[in-house]
């Protein structure tokens, strides 16, 4: 008898043997079960599926064996690769999640963490508070006028009737400006600037002057020697006191809410005559509660100061008080601001914090 048939004769290798797939497989499973990383699962399947590996070997081997034993070979063969290759397929798939886990908890960024940044500026109230106050004016017809800061005395003062004993004169309320005698100061109210407008142009006037005015009170919880004023002026024909006071009404209303009023009680300055303070009805209780901490239970809130304009300063700034007439009055912007929003401290207003400032808003 001969050996058997090479050609027809099922005769497998070693390598295709089923216990040795079997084995290779198991080994396969066992090292990929051990790749602790994704880089250690590339050597594995290198190793275990790739081109050298013990099955890519078998796999070779199938096409050297005759027809009748290929079927089963390869069955063999293939079922063995196709576990090794879904096994690394679901250790990759494990592998790269746990990647992604850890990626998420090693690379977390604390997005809270403060890095120094710009911060948003705001507008200071004193700004807002003139704007929305020249707004309610030039909607009413009328113009901005401005002057310096450092004025003449004889504009200060002197034009304005204030006579060179009246205190206000004295070295008690006004910065003058060095060397002595130099006939400047540092004006102590924008009253002046009613002065340079009549002088400069003829009536009708209807002017609003804003500005810085000084004077030498030290810094305190309700003075500080650099504030705010605005001073209206009118100067026309036939003009009276009803005019001044529908036009404080008009405007107390526009910065307050309707319905609310002024009324003028007697006082004296030099410039106007008559003169009369002016209040204002209470915004916040209206007069009804005697607890009330804006006006003290009074009812009427002390703005400023007004007038008829006096004939004498009609008559230093080359206007006829035969033929016009003219009223004017003055309120203080630090003052309006602390009563209108409860500022208890002057320092939160002159200090410039823009924490003090956000809280009004931001108003462009
Ligand atoms: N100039 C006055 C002051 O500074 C205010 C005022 C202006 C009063 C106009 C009457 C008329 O106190």
């Amino acid at each position: 008898m001969s050996g058997p048939n090479k050609q027809y004769d099922p005769v497998e290798v070693a390598t295709l043997d089923p216990e040795a797939v079997e084995r290779a497989v198991e080994e396969a499973l066992e090292a990929i079960r051990g790749a602790g990383s994704l880089e250690e699962l590339k050597a594995v399947r290198l190793a275990h599926h790739g081109e050298k590996s013990a099955l890519a070997l078998a796999n070779r081997e199938i096409g050297a064996l005759p027809p009748s034993a290929k079927a089963e070979a390869g069955k063999r063969v293939g079922q063995a690769r196709g576990r090794v290759a879904q096994a690394i397929a679901w250790r990759l798939a494990e592998l790269e999640r746990l990647r992604d886990e850890r990626i998420l908890v090693e690379e977390t960024q604390d997005l809270t963490v403060r890095v120094p940044r710009h911060r948003l500026g705001a507008r200071h109230p004193i700004s807002l508070v003139t704007e929305r106050v020249e707004d309610i004016f030039v909607a009413m017809g009328w113009e901005i006028a401005e002057g310096p800061e450092i004025e003449s005395e004889w504009l200060n003062f002197d034009a304005l009737n204030i006579g060179a004993d009246h205190p206000a004169r004295g070295e008690a309320d006004t910065f003058f400006v060095a060397p002595a005698g130099s006939g400047l100061v540092l004006r102590t109210h924008t009253s002046p600037v009613q002065v340079r407008t009549m002088l400069d142009r003829t009536p009708p006037i209807y002017v609003l002057c804003p500005g810085k005015v000084f004077r030498t009170d030290d810094l305190d919880a309700t003075h500080t020697p650099v504030f705010h004023q605005f001073e209206g002026l009118v100067v026309d024909e036939g003009i009276t006191m009803a005019h001044l006071k529908g036009t404080l009404d008009a405007f107390v209303q526009r910065l307050f809410g309707d319905g609310i009023v002024t009324r003028l009680r007697p006082n004296y300055f030099p410039f106007t005559e008559p003169s009369a303070e002016i209040d204002c009805q209470c915004w916040v209780c209206g007069g009804e509660d005697p607890g009330c901490r804006t006006c003290g239970g009074t009812g009427w809130i002390e703005l400023g100061g007004s007038g008829m304009v006096n004939q004498r300063v009609l008559r230093a700034s080359g206007i006829d008080p035969e033929r016009y007439t003219g009223f004017a009055f003055g309120l203080g912007i630090e003052r309006s601001l602390m009563l209108r929003h409860g500022v208890a401290d002057m320092h939160d207003i002159v200090e410039g914090d823009v924490r003090f400032s956000r809280q009004f808003g931001m108003e462009i």
